[in-house]
């Protein structure tokens, strides 16, 4: 998820249970023209793997060119975007577009699986417009184009984010193409899996907005465990997810890119309502840890253990500007 996925996130999903991971959409174009927070994206850490590097464009030889970086960067699969909805990638031809013009998106899925050794995956949504079956069409056309496996949102790219996704239509896409498919939409407790899994046919379900803030309910679906977190849980996972994501992106950036998070992580009824506004309200990442160890300070140990725990990142696969490390 563009803005959402970023390391931290994509190392605490597989340790939660996660049995695949995926990184956010990389613009094949950025790593075309060796844009330094592009070329930040592929960084991947031990132990992320299985890890997808998802990458958009519309132009087949560009993104033959970005799906070999993306596995020379480490990447175990290379997912394509046929489902980004948002205008600024549509207007490009590339994302969801693509689902109304089979013949380009064919070249692509065929230029990419023949650049890498590597699995080609495609993630698309339904069609364009509201009631579009285009993905019936499409679906296996990739397949025959070269996808090893499809995960299909069954939204429409005009519905955004609205409405429900239609796993009816998961399931005739599941009988139409003879790879696996991963069905992903309004999947947020173990009981709707199950459901989905049972109704569709699919082999996997993709958790999107549900793991936001929310990593336990990952925990809640692979194992059936109970997913409510102790407030200091919530507060040690979050601390970690902050300085990490500093580590990442840097202060100044994290600061800002950080702040959706606080209430993704304090709301469902954990912490009061104005602390969340008062996290926001602070300008660095020390502060915030601050206020949280003040809030919960049994958290302190549990931070203390997880962060023990976690293999350290230093292992940097590519040679890319120093500043892309440093986190400037
Ligand atoms: C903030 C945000 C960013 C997203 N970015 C991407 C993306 O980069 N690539 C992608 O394939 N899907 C992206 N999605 C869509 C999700 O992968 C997923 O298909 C959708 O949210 C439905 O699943 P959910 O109900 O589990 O969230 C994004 C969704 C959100 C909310």
């Amino acid at each position: 998820m563009a803005g959402v996925s970023v390391q931290a996130f994509r190392r605490q999903g597989r340790r939660f249970g996660a049995g695949l991971v995926c990184s956010e959409m990389v613009s094949c174009a950025g790593l075309h023209h060796g844009n330094e927070r592009t070329l930040g994206y592929l960084r991947i850490a031990a132990d992320e793997h299985p890890l997808a590097v998802q990458i958009f464009g519309s132009e087949p030889a560009l993104m033959a060119e970005a799906a070999r970086m993306v596995e020379d960067a480490g990447a175990d699969i290379v997912d394509i975007n046929f489902g980004c909805p948002v205008r600024k990638v549509t207007k490009t031809g590339a994302g969801a577009t693509l689902l109304e013009d089979g013949d380009r998106a064919c070249r692509i899925v065929e230029a990419v699986a023949g650049a890498v050794q590597a699995p080609v995956s495609v993630k698309m949504r339904r069609g364009l417009e509201d009631g579009s079956r285009s993905c019936l069409e499409v679906g296996p056309r990739l397949v025959d184009a070269g996808a090893a496996s499809l995960t299909l949102h069954p939204r429409s790219a005009r519905q955004m984010y609205t409405g429900t996704a239609d796993h009816s239509l998961t399931a005739e896409f599941v009988d139409r193409v003879d790879v696996p498919v991963i069905a992903c939409g309004d999947i947020t407790s173990r009981a709707r899996a199950q459901a989905v899994l049972a109704t569709t046919g699919a082999e996997a379900v993709m958790v999107g907005r549900g793991a936001q803030g929310n990593p336990w309910v990952l925990r809640e679906i692979v194992d059936g465990a109970e997913a409510e977190p102790t407030r200091e849980e919530v507060a040690a996972e979050l601390i970690l997810f902050v300085r990490e994501t500093a580590r990442e992106l840097g202060e100044r950036r994290a600061s800002g890119f950080l702040k959706k998070f606080y209430g993704w992580y304090l709301g469902r009824g954990r912490f009061p309502r104005q602390f969340k506004q008062e996290l926001v309200r602070l300008e660095t990442t020390d502060e915030v840890v601050e206020r949280l160890l003040v809030a919960a300070p049994g958290a302190a140990g549990l931070l203390e253990r997880l962060e023990a725990e976690q293999p350290s990142v230093d292992d940097a696969l590519l040679e890319l500007p120093v500043s892309i490390y440093g986190g400037g």
